[in-house]
Formats: C-alpha cells, sequence, structure tokens
C-alpha cells in the first residue's frame, strides 16, 4: 500500500481489567461488578452505525480491539462487534483482526472461541519473563504462564505477537539479553519492546518521584536499545518501528494505519479517531475525534444520542502536518516528502534536513523517503520538533 491508498482501521476500546498494573495510564478502570456485555454490545453497535453515517465509503482493512483487556470480552460479544462492522462497511477480504489479550491460563481458554468469531492475531502482553519483575510491574501471570499462553496462540491463530516492556527499575544489561533471547525463541513474525515509560499519575511515577524507583539513566537505556536493535536484527525481525520488531511482511497493518496517518474509527469509551469528511480539496478535512473516557458515563451518552463523541475537531494543516512527521517518522520506511508537502502546504526546511544529515540522525533513502537513522531513534522527539519548526 502508498501512502495515497487509503487503509482503513476500525479501533475498538475495551476499559476494563481485572486489576490496575501501577505503570499503565490507558483508559481501564476495574470493576467489582460483572460487566453487562449485551449493554456494551448495544453501544458498539450504535458507535459504529453512527460512525459509519458519516464515512460510508470505506472498506474496512483492519480491526483492532484493544484496551483494558478486550481478552475479558466473551468470544459472543467479539462476534457480536464484527458482525456490527460488517453490516456497516464492506469488509477486506484480508481484513487483519487482532485482540489485545493477557496471557493467563483463564484467557487462553478463550483463545479458540475468538478464532471461530473471527480473531486472527492476536497480541499478548507478556512484559517480562521473569517472576520478580512481573510481581514487581503488578501482573498476575507468571512466566511460564504468559509462555505456555504463547504456545497456545501459535497453534490457535495465523499470527501473533507478544510485548515485553524493558529498561526496567533494576534491570542489568546482560539479563536483559538473555530474556530477549528467550522472547525471540519463543517469537512469531512479531514482538514489541517498550521501555518503560513513567507515567504522570500512576503509582510508579510517586514511586520514582520518592526515589524508589531506580531505572536505567539515559546511556544505559540506549546500550539497551542498541542490544534489542541488534539481537532482533540478528533473529531475522528486524525494527520496522521504533518499538515494533517484525519479519518482512508481518508487521502489525492496524499499527501502520496510524502511523502512515490513515484514517481509523475510535469505537468505545476514550476511543480516539481520525476521518476525512467533506471539504474541497477532493481529500476531505481531517478530523480528530475522541469519545467519552468514562465507560459508564460513555454508555450514557451512546444511549441517549447515539455515539459518545465529546471532541470532533477538524485538523489544521499544521496540527495535520505535525502529526503526519511524528507518526511517519517512527517507522523504519520514513515518510514521502512530497506528501508532506501536500499537506502541509510547503516543504521541510532543507537546511534543516542537511543539519541533521550531517549529525548522522536522519537519512534519504533510495525512495527519495526521509527517515530517521536507527541512532536517531532514541532522540526521536528532538529531531521531530526540529524539523517541525
Ligand atoms: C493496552 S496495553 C496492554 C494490553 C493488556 N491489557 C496487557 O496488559 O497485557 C498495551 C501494551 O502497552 C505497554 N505498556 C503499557 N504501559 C506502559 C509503560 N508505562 N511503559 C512501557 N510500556 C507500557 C505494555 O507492554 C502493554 O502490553
Ligand atoms: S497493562 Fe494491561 S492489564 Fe495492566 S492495567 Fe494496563 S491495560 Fe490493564
Amino acid at each position: 500500500m502508498t501512502d495515497r491508498e487509503q487503509a482503513f482501521g476500525v479501533y475498538i476500546h475495551w476499559p476494563f481489567c481485572l486489576s490496575k498494573c501501577p505503570y499503565c495510564d490507558f483508559n481501564s478502570h476495574v470493576r467489582r461488578e460483572p460487566i453487562d456485555e449485551q449493554r456494551f454490545t448495544r453501544a458498539f453497535t450504535a458507535e459504529i452505525a453512527a460512525t459509519a453515517a458519516r464515512v460510508p465509503d470505506r472498506t474496512v482493512s483492519t480491526i483492532f480491539f484493544g484496551g483494558g483487556t478486550p481478552s475479558l470480552m466473551q468470544p459472543s460479544t467479539i462476534a457480536a462487534v464484527l458482525d456490527a462492522v460488517a453490516r456497516h462497511w464492506p469488509v477486506a477480504s484480508d481484513v487483519e483482526v487482532t485482540l489485545e489479550a493477557n496471557p493467563t491460563s483463564v484467557e487462553a481458554t478463550r483463545f479458540r472461541g475468538y478464532r471461530a468469531a473471527g480473531v486472527n492475531r492476536v497480541s499478548l502482553g507478556v512484559q517480562a519473563l521473569d517472576d520478580r519483575a512481573l510481581a514487581e510491574l503488578g501482573r498476575t501471570h507468571s512466566a511460564r504462564e504468559a509462555l505456555d499462553a504463547v504456545g497456545i496462540a501459535r497453534t490457535v491463530f495465523e499470527r501473533y505477537s507478544f510485548d515485553l516492556i524493558y529498561a526496567r527499575p533494576n534491570q542489568e544489561p546482560k539479563a536483559w539479553a538473555h530474556e530477549l533471547k528467550t522472547a525471540l525463541a519463543e517469537a512469531g513474525e512479531h514482538l514489541s519492546l517498550y521501555q518503560l515509560t513513567i507515567e504522570q499519575e500512576t503509582p510508579f511515577a510517586a514511586l520514582h518521584a520518592a526515589g524508589k524507583l531506580r531505572i536505567p539513566d539515559e546511556d544505559a537505556s540506549r546500550a539497551l536499545y542498541d542490544t534489542t536493535l541488534d539481537l532482533c536484527a540478528a533473529h531475522g525481525l528486524p525494527a520496522y518501528e521504533i518499538s515494533n520488531h517484525a519479519r518482512p511482511g508481518g508487521e502489525c497493518r492496524h499499527n501502520l494505519v496510524y502511523w502512515r496517518a490513515h484514517q481509523y474509527a475510535g469505537i468505545g469509551p476514550g476511543a480516539h479517531g481520525r476521518l476525512d469528511i467533506g471539504g474541497v480539496d477532493g481529500e476531505g478535512e481531517r478530523h480528530a475525534t475522541a469519545t467519552e473516557k468514562r465507560p459508564e458515563a460513555w454508555l450514557s451518552r451512546v444511549e441517549t444520542q447515539g455515539h459518545g463523541l465529546v471532541t470532533d475537531d477538524v485538523l489544521t494543516r499544521e496540527e495535520r502536518s505535525d502529526e503526519f512527521l511524528l507518526m511517519g517518522l517512527r517507522l523504519v520506511e520514513g515518510i514521502d516528502l512530497a506528501r508532506y508537502a501536500e499537506i502541509a502546504g510547503r516543504s521541510l526546511d532543507p537546511s534543516r534536513i542537511a543539519m541533521l544529515h550531517e549529525h548522522g540522525l536522519v537519512e534519504t533513502t533510495d525512495a527519495g523517503r526521509l527517515r530517521v537513522t536507527l541512532p536517531g531513534f532514541p532522540v526521536l522527539d528532538a529531531v521531530v520538533a526540529d524539523l517541525a519548526a
């Protein structure tokens, strides 16, 4: 798919978890009472219908159930949501349908049901392959249990991926290299490897502020990143995005929709969307949408007004071109400079590109695309800020 061909993704957010991990600031909530999945199914269906009424002429190329913990949903709920998507939009015959799952034995028992419902890819939040680290991360599964879930995913789904978090408190480079080698031996076509981010207002942020969480400094993090790149590339899973590694062809197509600045519908509490609607230039104006975050408030809104939107802003040229840079430069394939110029109404400043080039932070590919070099990835934000200035 080129930059101009438009993929269209549908993101569905399940906002519940069994417990809240102390590092996580995703829109996820813990409830004592059982969740009324039928009520949620009706609300998801209504919001899908309302979104499709705004952008009817799209073919769905990817669907992603994210969370929270979507692997707490009943397979029949997933099937009903997928039916609703297919009633409102044409769905590509090779649609990618991903579900994020926590790697516990309970959840793995539902994998066959998800497969039968139409899910063809799972992404498991393994996070660590060390029981002590898992306990520190507040996870409720052991490394063994997680690897067993990976094994089941491998037999049930055509495609699977799992996530690890590194640059964790007190993590030694040697231990990370060992853990990553174990992970690579279990990996299919895709791995997501995230450096621990201390997110504001999480228990980890409070511990960090109190000096009780020793995380690797900039140099140590960089060394861990270099080890990650080297080991993954040697195993045939090179980075295709700053934190994502895949065999060529095994990339997560849904996440590519975000990074290539294509369009996606955001369904469910706190979901974000990007939709091109109306406009005079043939391409439409790009709307940035967001729904109510609180699950019960989102349900009430959908039940009274047919959708949960609380934000529906038309992006300015500048906002759109900044987003194009910010997302596109995360990718090893980089960005099409001509496409940037079309969106921004101006070209990137050649002298800024030349300066970053001299510092070895960006390069131009044979296809004439601009990309951040692997050594430039750890300072990506600074590179983007410089180019966008
Ligand atoms: C929506 S979350 C998790 C999906 C699923 N609930 C789970 O925990 O397995 C997606 C991924 O983001 C990553 N993540 C969440 N918080 C993070 C943080 N503070 N730093 C780095 N990675 C984080 C984790 O690897 C997680 O699997
Ligand atoms: S990391 Fe996953 S399980 Fe933990 S709180 Fe966040 S979304 Fe829930």
